[in-house]
């Protein structure tokens, strides 16, 4: 069995498009999304859509997703990040913003495989798993072999045998029986390790193998679509750079 797992998609449609032209040339069988679908970008509702046509195994809730579908307070926000929010939930209608609501944090498969938007240990605080200090806490929850998660935007990989490492990045992922893996399959639509291409990851369950893609797509075209739009101009900037 073949799995794609993005997320982070952030309503750009061309990065989505191009992850999902790359997973079927790879042949993959099934779909999981580590959340985020919306935020940040102009196009949420097609995203939303695309990627329900797609009915992932797993789609799980990210911070964005939280946001844009329910009616939290942005009071804490700053100005450009509250205006994302409203303009985002202002493109959906109601029924989608309640879908997004009510996405799980957190979704175990084949007793393998678990997947979260930000960490095990609080799901819901959205914390970020940016080094290996980090990532002891969401092991101590983690009960299958491998966790898949997002939030940061940087592709990276953490292994727990005994201790815990983590080099930050991975290109490929041989799974060694009895260690634990906590793998970021990076983000599609808006990458921030500074490689401005698409990023997703390949599981092979078979092979044991998970691999990661790097994806090129049509930046300028989502550059323009967030010029037409009110979104800030930071947003449509960021793209190009992998920032
Ligand atoms: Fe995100």
């Amino acid at each position: 069995m073949k799995y794609a797992i993005f997320g982070d998609i952030h309503s750009n449609l061309e990065a989505l498009t191009a992850v999902l032209e790359k997973a079927e040339q790879e042949e993959v069988d099934k779909y999981i999304c580590t959340g985020d679908i919306v935020g940040y970008n102009a196009d949420p509702f097609e995203c939303l859509n695309k990627i329900r046509e797609l009915q992932p195994d797993v789609i799980v809730r990210g911070n964005h997703d939280d946001y844009i579908g329910s009616e939290i307070d942005l009071l804490g926000f700053n100005p450009q990040a509250a205006h994302v929010v409203e303009w985002t939930r202002e493109h959906l209608n109601p029924e989608d913003r309640q879908w997004l609501a009510e996405l799980p944090l957190s979704k175990t498969v084949n007793h393998n495989t678990t997947i979260v938007h930000a960490t095990l240990d609080m799901p819901g605080r959205w914390g970020y798993i940016f080094d290996k200090f980090n990532a002891m806490s969401s092991f101590n929850y983690q009960y299958t072999p491998i966790c898949f998660f997002g939030h940061t935007h940087i592709p990276s990989k953490f292994e727990k045998f005994g201790g815990v490492n983590g080099d930050g990045g991975f290109e490929e992922i041989i799974l060694q029986p009895g260690h634990k893996y906590m793998i970021n399959p990076g983000s599609a639509g808006q990458p921030r390790d500074g490689d401005s291409r698409a990023a997703m990851a390949i599981y092979d369950t078979e092979e044991k193998l998970i691999t990661l893609h790097r994806v090129e797509y049509d930046i300028e075209t989502a550059q323009k679509k967030i010029r037409n739009s009110s979104l800030p101009e930071r947003c449509a900037e960021r793209l190009a750079l992998g920032r």
